[in-house]
């Protein structure tokens, strides 16, 4: 998640985001957030967003419990990549006046992604077999089906299937990400969408749906080989993330060659209690 926000803001920096170390240049502890200006919502958790990397667990409550890193009095998500930062949150949020929402995802990255940002490829988990465009077909063929990129005029229909989300806040950052990072539908022959996805400040493959009777026929497959044709071309690093319990994306995961990584997805959602 760092990286997909470093990499983002060394390109133009389109969500006005900064880089906070714990010390220069040997930093053990990056975190990214965004700039004062974006961050006048108290109540917005979507922009309210940090994303912590660290190699020193020690040292990381004191870092986070300053009002300076962290500005506790607004509701905000914390987001990492690193088994062991819980119990770390944890210890700074029980001397603060907060509420938290921890919630634990499978994370999924491309093998050529993983080895491109990271070398200790023992954190590997196995994967299946590949689907490939050779080898892919929809179950039922129609070659009608068009894939194409998303653009601000489809934020609504992303948001009103995003399952967490469907308010004024998650569209305005819906809105955000598909001015700046590509997102992808599928057309059915009449034109209408029927599935789609969209990459978010983090480089973070997200929001996927495909309407639910288009679903289990391969064609979610089928567009997620494409996009990542299109990212792979474009030179974009991805990963994507799915909860425990949602067998259908772990099995489209693993047939577009992704990898399971034992560090997994963390966020915790945060609220002051006076709110
Ligand atoms: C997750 C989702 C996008 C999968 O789309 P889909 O169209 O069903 O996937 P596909 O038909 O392309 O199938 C991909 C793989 O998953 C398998 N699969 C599909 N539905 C399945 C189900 N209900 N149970 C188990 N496996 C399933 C397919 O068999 C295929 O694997 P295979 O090639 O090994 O046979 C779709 O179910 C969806 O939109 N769900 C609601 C929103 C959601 O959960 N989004 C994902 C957020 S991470």
């Amino acid at each position: 998640m760092v990286y997909g926000s470093i990499f983002n803001i060394i390109r133009g920096n389109p969500f006005n985001l900064e880089v906070l170390v714990d010390s220069w240049p040997d930093y053990q502890t990056v975190i990214t957030r965004p700039q004062k200006q974006p961050m006048m919502d108290d109540k917005d958790h979507y922009t309210n967003t940090y994303h912590i990397f660290s190699k020193d667990f020690q040292k990381l409550p004191a870092i986070l419990e300053c009002d300076s890193v962290i500005n506790w009095k607004q509701s905000l998500t914390i987001e990492g990549c690193q088994n062991g930062l819980n119990e770390k949150i944890q210890d700074v949020v029980a001397f603060k006046s907060v509420k938290v929402d921890y919630s634990k995802r499978f994370l999924y990255m491309t093998e050529d992604v993983f080895k491109f940002i990271a070398s200790n490829a023992s954190k590997l988990m196995k994967s299946n077999e590949v689907a490939s465009l050779e080898n892919v077909t929809f179950k039922r063929t129609n070659n009608n089906f068009k894939l194409s990129l998303l653009d601000v005029s489809h934020a609504e229909f992303v948001n009103n299937n995003w399952k967490y989300r469907q308010n004024e806040k998650s569209l305005r950052f819906i809105k955000r990400c598909l001015q700046n990072f590509p997102g992808f539908y599928l057309l059915d022959p009449e034109g209408n969408p029927i599935a789609w996805t969209i990459m978010e400040h983090t480089n973070e493959v997200r929001m996927g749906y495909t309407l639910p009777e288009y679903q289990g026929r391969r064609i979610t497959q089928w567009m997620g080989i494409n996009c990542m044709q299109y990212l792979k071309e474009t030179n974009m690093p991805f990963y994507c993330q799915v909860e425990s319990m949602n067998e259908s994306a772990h099995r489209l995961m693993k047939s577009l060659g992704f990898q399971l990584l034992d560090s997994g997805w963390h966020e915790w959602k945060c609220v002051p209690v006076e709110f």
